[in-house]
């Protein structure tokens, strides 16, 4: 049986490509997922990808995860700052959630510094444009081998 990868994007990724490129890059987020499922095939997985602007769906899609994932890459976007719904969420799944960023969060405004997500991620990945897709994607596999 093929394994699963959760690849969750949250608000606003939908406009990747368009949206401020100057920090966030000339990649759509369907160039992402292209780069997302090429590399889990590489290494064996399988990549279920999802976007939502809606804070319930993302709960919804770390359930639905801690049921059939290895594990899940989050890009929670700007409810990584605030959400104690994520935080809650992944703390009740059983499978490693890595967070991750397109860009270098701690390099930007200060509201961006503090994420609810880190202190209950297995691991944080960012500042490295769509790299940090596939390696999130790469430590997720070798945790599951
Ligand atoms: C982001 C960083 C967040 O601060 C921001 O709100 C985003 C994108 C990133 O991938 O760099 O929406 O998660």
């Amino acid at each position: 049986m093929t394994k699963t990868i959760f690849v969750i994007n949250g608000p606003n990724l939908n406009a990747l490509g368009k949206r401020e490129p100057g920090i966030y890059g000339a990649k759509t987020l369907a160039d992402i997922e292209t780069d997302c499922r090429e590399a889990a095939r590489r290494l064996g997985y399988e990549i279920e990808f999802r976007q939502s602007n809606h804070e319930g769906d993302l709960v919804d899609w770390l359930h639905e995860a801690g049921d059939k994932a290895v594990g899940v890459a989050l890009n929670p976007g700007a409810y990584g700052h605030t959400s104690i719904a994520l935080h809650d969420a992944i703390r009740a799944i059983g499978v490693p959630v890595v967070e991750l960023h397109l860009s270098n969060i701690h390099a930007r405004e200060s509201f961006r510094h503090t994420t609810r997500i880190a202190p209950v991620a297995t691991g944080v990945i960012c500042g490295f444009g769509p790299s940090s897709y596939t390696l999130a994607i790469t430590a997720l596999a070798e945790l599951a081998s």
